[in-house]
């Protein structure tokens, strides 16, 4: 099981681009794959996360053809041959990885075949909840029963079949479920509609667009109407701003720091972590390129100064969950409050993120309290290397290594392959920052 050490540095001046968004990623291979022909996607997120997803819908029916890859990791260019919305029953079950995107989109696409199939995933999926997509799933019409050791969670056992179109009101605000009911929707005859609570990324409704699909949208509802088949086309894959967000808190803390990243994406649904850091007194410049594929993206600069401590909007959190882990690094580091609450979705992510942020934040000598639904720390105490756990969950292996860099002494984080599921190349870009 791997490592990762790192000492504290008091220089920070790069210019790089982060690898492929995951979201989006995720999604080009479900929809280049349910399209009429060959779809090119380039900067496709080589993880294992987006691998798996690939692989399913290989095993699906829609195969591809690698163009250039990263090596040891996989295809950063790829050509998908869609099936035209016709997926044929896979031999076996479908492995989803650690990731819960796959999952959820994938039992959206299977809900609505004429077989059976089965999800399944590793020890940290297979303990994530699935209820949330099996209710509305189940509204439409399939049967999914959830067989793992804990009650609602995968391994999933899928009946798929003719879908009825459905209104279902999310009682989370998920960009998961909504693409789930969403891809469903697209089998079902007639318009099927998701309620969100709150807004949520929409790289699904950018994408059905691009391929020639639009959504509807009033306020906070979404809808698509069924029967259609997505328009093949080729598109190019932002980089990823969670990817991006680990870098952007390094530089923005340090005083003196200078850090370009190129090309990232800008998507508005995913853009918080910005406002919360200009919040927070970050100096920080965006670029924007025009859209490309129905995404923004851009080049963000950033000059590093002392931060301030805020205070996390509930609408934002939607917006910048999976930046928390690092957010909250950058609270400690920062003078006065920070304070993050309703975060509960927080706890069923790779690991139980407020848990083993508090954690591995008191092991380092932050000051800061616990709550069911977030955490408020007290900023501007200094922090002190540590030995931590990674816990299984890339983000949290990666905000602790960006800890490490403003710890007095060394930090080792143990179990850190999981990076991999998102990052592919973060430990590379991390030893070109600790060479300063
Ligand atoms: C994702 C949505 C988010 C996010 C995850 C990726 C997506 O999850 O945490 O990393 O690609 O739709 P929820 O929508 O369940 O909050």
């Amino acid at each position: 099981m791997s490592s990762i050490s790192v000492h504290s540095i008091n220089h920070l001046v790069a210019e790089f681009e982060v690898p492929g968004d995951k979201s989006i990623s995720h999604r080009a291979a479900i929809l280049g794959g349910l399209s009429d022909g060959s779809c090119r996607i380039d900067n496709f997120l080589p993880s294992e996360d987006c691998i798996c997803t690939l692989n399913a819908m290989a095993q699906l029916g829609a195969k591809h053809d690698v163009i250039e890859e990263k090596p040891g990791y996989g295809p950063t260019s790829l050509v998908i041959h869609g099936r035209s919305m016709q997926l044929s029953a896979p031999e076996g079950s479908v492995d989803c990885g650690n990731s819960g995107t796959g999952m959820r989109l994938l039992a959206g696409l299977l809900a609505a075949q004429p077989f059976q199939s089965i999800l399944t995933g590793d020890a940290s999926l297979q303990s994530r909840p699935m209820g949330r997509i099996i209710k509305p799933l189940e509204q439409m019409g399939a049967s999914i029963e959830a067989r793992g050791d804990d009650p609602g969670c995968a391994p999933l056992h899928i009946t798929g079949g003719e879908l009825h179109p459905t209104c279902y009101e999310m009682p989370v605000a998920s960009a998961q479920v909504k693409s789930a009911v969403l891809l469903a929707g697209l089998f079902a005859e007639g318009s099927t509609s998701v309620i969100q609570p709150a807004e949520t990324r929409d790289h699904t409704e950018r994408m059905l667009e691009y391929f020639k699909m639009p959504s509807q949208r009033e306020g906070q509802t979404i809808s698509v109407t069924g029967g259609k088949t997505p328009e093949a086309g080729s598109l190019r894959v932002p980089g990823d701003i969670s990817s991006a967000a680990f870098w952007l808190v390094a530089a923005a803390s340090m005083p003196g720091a200078h850090l370009v990243i190129k090309n990232v994406g800008l998507n508005p649904t995913r853009t918080a972590i910005l406002d919360v850091l200009i919040r927070m007194g970050a100096d920080i410049k965006v670029v924007a390129h025009p859209d490309e594929c129905g995404e923004p993206y851009g080049d963000v600069e950033v000059h590093g100064k002392a931060l301030e401590g805020t205070e996390i909007k509930p609408e934002e959190v939607p917006n910048l969950i999976d930046e928390i882990p690092v957010l909250a690094v950058a609270g400690a580091l920062a003078k006065g409050k920070m304070v993050i609450r309703n975060a509960k979705e927080l706890r069923v992510k790779e690991s139980d993120r407020i848990a083993t942020v508090v954690k591995n934040l008191k092991a380092m000598g932050a000051d800061l309290e616990e709550y069911e639904d977030g955490m408020e720390i007290s900023g501007g105490k200094p922090l002190h290397g540590a030995e931590l756990e990674s816990f299984g969950d890339h983000r949290i292996a990666m905000a602790f290594a960006i800890a490490g860099l403003f710890a007095a002494s060394e930090t080792v984080i143990h179990n850190t392959a999981c990076i991999d599921t998102s990052y592919p190349g973060f430990a590379d870009h991390l030893e070109t920052i600790l060479a300063g």
